[in-house]
C-alpha cells in the first residue's frame, strides 16, 4: 500500500511517500530569509509556489506514478493557519482527483511515530523541540500526553530571536551552534524550569540586555545560552522519564539536530541506564514522510476523513487525538 503524506504546518512544504513500512521518498522545500522573520502570508505564497515541484520530485524519487498512490495523508495541525490551508487544499484535491481515501494527522504525534519507525524505540518519552513547539510527550492511558511544555515561546523561535538580535540570519539554530563551539566562558543566565515545564521569556530579556551592554562576546553568549537551555530541556525530559517509568528518550524537531543537545541528552540517558534515540536529520525536521507514515497507521486502524470534514486544526493539542492504532503496529 502506497501512502502520500503532505506537511505544511509552518516553514516547510514537504511530500513524503511510504510503501507499507518503507520510506520511498521524502522531499521538502523550506522557506528561508536572509534577514528578519517570516510573514504568514508569505509562507502560503511559498508553499503554493513550490508544491508542484515538490510533488513531482517525490513521485520521481519513489519511482511511482500518481495513480499508484492508495492513500492521501496531510497534517491538520497544530500550525500556522495560512500554511496549513495550502496542505489541506492539496490533499483534498488529490483525494478527489485520484478517488482515494484521505486521513488528517496530528503533526506532533507524527514526529514521535516516525521516530519509532526508524529507531529501536518502542514506548519512548519524546523531547519535541522545534520552532513553535517545545513539548515532552509520551503515551499513557490510551493517549499521547504532554507531560511538559514551554510556558511561552518555542525553543527554536527563541534561538531564532536571539540570532536576530545578533543579526546572523534565519534559521538561527545552526549558526548559534557554530558560534557556541568557539565560546570559552560560561556566563550565568536565568534558568527557568517549573516542574516539567520550561520558559524562555525572562531569559530572552536578560540576554537582550547583555547583548546591548556590549560587555560580552557573541561566542560566549551563544555557548552559555546553549548550555543553559539544553540543561533545562534535558532536566524536564529526565523528570518525565522518571515520572512515567519509561526508559527510552526519543528526539524530534529541528532543534534536536543540535549535536550539543544530543550529547547532553545521551549522557543523561546513559547515567540512568536508559536508551537514547535520534532519527536522521531529514526525519527530525518537519517532513512529509512522517505524515505519510502516521496516516498509514491511522488508516489501517479504521480512521479516515470525508472531504467535507477535511479542514485544518491550527490549535489542536496532542492529547485531543483519539489514539486507536498503538499496539497494532
Ligand atoms: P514546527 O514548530 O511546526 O514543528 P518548524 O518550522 O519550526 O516547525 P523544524 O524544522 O522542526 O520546524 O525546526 C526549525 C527550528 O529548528 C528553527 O527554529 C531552527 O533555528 C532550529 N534548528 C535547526 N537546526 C538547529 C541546530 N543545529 N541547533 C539548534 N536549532 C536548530
Ligand atoms: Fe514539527
Amino acid at each position: 500500500m502506497i501512502t502520500l503524506g503532505i506537511e505544511s504546518t509552518a516553514h516547510t512544504f514537504g511530500i513524503g511517500i511510504v510503501k507499507d513500512r518503507k520510506i520511498i521518498a521524502n522531499v521538502m522545500d523550506t522557506y528561508k530569509t536572509e534577514k528578519g522573520g517570516l510573514k504568514p502570508s508569505e509562507l502560503a505564497e511559498h508553499h503554493l509556489n513550490v508544491f508542484k515541484d515538490v510533488f513531482k520530485k517525490a513521485l520521481k524519487k519513489a519511482r511511482i506514478r500518481m495513480r499508484d498512490v492508495d492513500l492521501i495523508s496531510y497534517s491538520q495541525g497544530p500550525g500556522i493557519g495560512h500554511a496549513l490551508r495550502i496542505g489541506a487544499v492539496v490533499a483534498r484535491t488529490l483525494a478527489l482527483k485520484l478517488r482515494k481515501p484521505l486521513v488528517g494527522v496530528n503533526h506532533c504525534i507524527a514526529h514521535l511515530e516516525i521516530g519509532e519507525l526508524v529507531t529501536k524505540a518502542k514506548d519512548p518519552v519524546m523531547l519535541y523541540v522545534s520552532g513553535a513547539n517545545t513539548q515532552v510527550i509520551a503515551f499513557e492511558g490510551n493517549k499521547y500526553r504532554i507531560f511538559g511544555e514551554t510556558l511561552d515561546m518555542g525553543v527554536g523561535n527563541f534561538l531564532d530571536s536571539f540570532a536576530r538580535l545578533l543579526d546572523i540570519g534565519f534559521p538561527g539554530g545552526p549558526r548559534i551552534e557554530e558560534l557556541a563551539k568557539k565560546g570559552k566562558k560560561i556566563i550565568k543566565l536565568p534558568y527557568s524550569v517549573k516542574g516539567m515545564d520550561v520558559s524562555f521569556g525572562g531569559l530572552f530579556t536578560n540576554i537582550k540586555q547583555k547583548i546591548e551592554s556590549g560587555r560580552y562576546n557573541k561566542e560566549d553568549l551563544a555557548y552559555s545560552l546553549q548550555e543553559t537551555i539544553f540543561a533545562m530541556l534535558v532536566e524536564v525530559s529526565e523528570r518525565a522519564m522518571a515520572h512515567t517509568g519509561k526508559n527510552e528518550l526519543l528526539l524530534g524537531g529541528g532543534v534536536s539536530c543540535n549535536k550539543r543537545l544530543q550529547e547532553m541528552a545521551m549522557k543523561m540517558c546513559k547515567e540512568r541506564g536508559a536508551m537514547f534515540y535520534a532519527p536522521q536529520r531529514d526525519l527530525l525536521v518537519d517532513n512529509g514522510a512522517m505524515i505519510a507514515w502516521l496516516g498509514y497507521l491511522m488508516y489501517k486502524s479504521g480512521n479516515k476523513l470525508r472531504i467535507k470534514e477535511a479542514g485544518i486544526l491550527p490549535y489542536q493539542r496532542t492529547d485531543e487525538v483519539d489514539v486507536n492504532w498503538v499496539g497494532k503496529k
